[in-house]
């Protein structure tokens, strides 16, 4: 495989802070190619040689203001049990409902544009449903819940310029603990 050229923007670039734009259809050539860039940058940080040859940190997510377009676009490479990835492109996405049961990340949350280790809980719920657009701009509707949800919510923060270590209380990083489920 061959590592796509892109730049992931690190947290103290203010773009990260912005408010990323709806996308209308259809897409334009760049924009496909950066989804496909996306894609195949996560699939390969998730492959261990592939990651230790190219100095890459592990990541299932990224939304394209990381790497400096703000348009409302995300993509997750989900590794499954058998081996394959399953890919997610997530266009305009909008949350339509969401569970009441909140989890957390025991070990913490990541981001590939955070490269420290941050420790806290991040409130999340267990299960949301979204409505969204795929690359054809085709809507459709998808219910996902634990690792994924957790996903789902962290990279439509980033198109509404949120950081996870925004939700993380300074002070007290395990407030709460109790009353949400480790995952
Ligand atoms: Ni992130």
């Amino acid at each position: 495989m061959k590592l796509p050229n892109i730049t992931i923007l690190e947290s103290d670039n203010k773009i990260l802070r912005e408010i990323s734009k709806e996308v209308i259809f259809p897409l334009t050539k760049e924009e496909k190619q950066m989804i496909e860039d996306m894609i195949t940058y996560l699939t390969m940080s998730q492959i261990e040689v592939e990651r230790e040859k190219y100095n890459l940190r592990a990541g299932i997510g990224m939304s394209s203001v990381q790497v400096g377009i703000l348009k409302r676009i995300f993509v997750i490479v989900e590794e499954l049990d058998d081996g394959n990835f399953k890919n997610y492109v997530v266009i305009n996405p909008k949350i339509k409902s969401m569970s009441e049961e909140m989890i957390y990340v025991g070990e913490g949350e990541g981001c590939l544009s955070i490269n420290r280790p941050t420790e806290g809980i991040v409130p999340r719920h267990a299960r949301v449903t979204v409505n969204a657009y795929d690359i054809e701009g085709n809507p459709y509707s998808l219910r996902v819940r634990e690792d994924i949800s957790i996903c789902f919510q962290h990279e439509i923060d980033h198109l509404n310029g949120i950081l996870f270590t925004d939700h993380i209380d300074s002070k007290n990083p395990f407030k709460n603990s109790d009353k949400m489920r480790e995952i």
